[in-house]
């Protein structure tokens, strides 16, 4: 199978240099320039706003969370129990359920920002960023949407808060210019009532595949869903208690070989053998598949259902595309319409941050969880951990606190050094 990827390496070759944005205007920012308005960035700047520290955030879209906002699905849950995302120093409203809605989620983040009194600038994509070696300071340019015009931002210090789901992944397929139906990635899939009675082959069988897929069967369409190599899925729930929260509280009791061992047999137990449905297990358990590849076991919140009932067919890899259909790789033809691609997102640094030793080539910092934080020159990272929210709140909350003590022990130096000259000033006028 034909099945590249687009890379983040591409960004190299066609990023814009240096000169091609030079800046209309500069602004000299006294405090950390954090780039996205996500949860991470939020979280970074409530820390901040705490106490007393002034910062910029640069935010490529019209709104904060524009992840969960414009690129999700209408009927998305929040995955994990409510506990476990919501964010540092503001908790959920009560009436919050154990899954909260996006709708609910958005709304919050919307009462987050303005709680702190965090007022990100919007439209602003930045597009380049270099540490200056001659005067020890960041230069961060982003162009604005609205008029193309760059503006250059110059700081101590840069929060990279851009996300592990910057930019969608669009494999490439042979004789996918050949397909008359449409082609959407899952970033731009809303519902499926536009999909009535239609064959949809989704691809891709993480969390967001298999909801599109369940999603499509509650509004009548034929979802046929390609897996393609092996996929850990678990129940949401074993015996009532969140899977998620049961493998957090076991790990600190027994290894994790013995939790992942006792969760497969949970969810045998639960869900039972899926092998003959087509969705073959990983030979690594769930946890430590996570932990060595950063891949995220499905939880499932009904799909497998349809799978049994045949609602939901299950077909391998794809060969290549025709006018009609796909041939797969088993050499079956399928006659489809329109194609999903569940097929994830990568993070976009490389294309923008001029910076080889704390982020990797993929875009994400070198140094492991819970280490991968901060850089060399005043370089931060927040929310590059695969450990969704609560991870990058982690970062955030240390990320604040360690430019916040640099920031407060700079000012007074600078405070002292004013307050020795204005006295000078004073004397001399005696
Ligand atoms: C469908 C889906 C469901 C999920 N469900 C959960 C869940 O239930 N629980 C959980 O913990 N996690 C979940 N996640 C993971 C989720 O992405 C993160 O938990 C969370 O959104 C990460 O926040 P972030 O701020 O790091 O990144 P993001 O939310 O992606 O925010 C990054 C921001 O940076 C902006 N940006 C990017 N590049 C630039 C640039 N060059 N210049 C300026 N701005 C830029 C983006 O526009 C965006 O607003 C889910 C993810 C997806 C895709
Ligand atoms: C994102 O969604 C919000 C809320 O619906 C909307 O106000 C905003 O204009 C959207 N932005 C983009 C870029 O689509
Ligand atoms: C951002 O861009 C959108 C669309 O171009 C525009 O409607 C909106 O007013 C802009 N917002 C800001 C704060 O510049």
């Amino acid at each position: 199978m034909n099945n590249k990827c687009v890379s983040p390496m591409m960004f190299h070759a066609k990023q814009e240099n240096e000169e091609l944005l030079f800046p209309n205007r500069c602004v000299l920012v006294n405090g950390p320039v954090i780039v996205g308005a996500g949860p991470s960035g939020l979280v970074v700047g409530a820390g901040l706003k705490q106490q007393g520290v002034p910062f910029v955030i640069l935010e490529r879209s019209n709104c904060i969370a524009s992840l969960w906002q414009n690129k999700t699905y209408d009927r998305l849950k929040l995955h994990l129990p409510r506990k476990f995302c919501q964010l540092p120093y503001f908790p959920f409203p009560e009436n919050f359920p154990e899954y909260p809605t996006k709708c609910q989620f958005v709304e919050y983040l919307e009462s987050y920002a303005k709680k702190f009194d965090i007022g990100p600038m919007f439209n602003e994509s930045v597009q380049f960023a270099k540490f200056d070696e001659k005067c020890g300071l960041w230069r961060v340019r982003s162009v604005r949407s609205t008029d193309g015009s760059v503006v250059e931002y110059i700081s101590r210090w840069i929060v990279v808060a851009t996300g592990e789901n910057a930019e969608k992944v669009v494999p490439e397929f042979e004789g996918a210019q050949n397909f008359e139906g449409g082609v959407i990635h899952a970033c731009d899939y809303k519902s499926g009532s536009v999909y009535q009675d239609k064959k949809v082959l989704v691809v891709g069988c993480g969390n967001s595949g298999m909801e599109i897929s369940l999603d499509l069967c509650h509004h009548n369409a034929y979802p046929s869903m390609v897996v393609r190599s092996s996929v850990h899925v678990l129940p949401r729930e074993i015996l009532g208690k969140s899977t998620f929260h049961l493998g957090v509280s076991m790990m600190k009791w027994m290894p994790q070989w013995l939790v992942d061992k006792m969760l497969l047999i949970a969810t045998r137990l639960t869900l039972g053998n899926l092998e003959k449905h087509g969705i073959k297990r990983p030979s690594v358990g769930p946890l430590k598949l996570k932990d060595i590849a950063g891949k995220t076991p499905v939880l499932d919140i009904g799909t497998l259902q349809k799978i049994k009932s045949g609602d939901i067919k299950v077909v391998p890899g794809i060969k290549n595309f025709l006018p009609g259909g796909v041939e797969l790789v088993n050499g079956q033809v399928l006659e489809i319409d329109s194609v999903v691609l569940a097929t994830g997102y990568h993070s976009n640094v490389p294309s923008w941050l001029k910076e080889t030793r704390f982020f990797s080539r993929k875009g994400l910092p070198r140094t492991p969880f819970p280490n991968g934080w901060k850089g060399e020159d005043g370089l931060y990272s927040v929310g590059f951990t695969k450990r969704g929210i609560s991870g990058a709140s982690l970062d955030a909350i240390r990320v604040a606190q360690d430019i916040a003590t640099i920031w407060k022990q700079e000012t007074e130096q600078i405070n002292q050094v004013l307050a020795i000259t204005s006295h000078r000033r004073l004397e001399s006028q005696f």
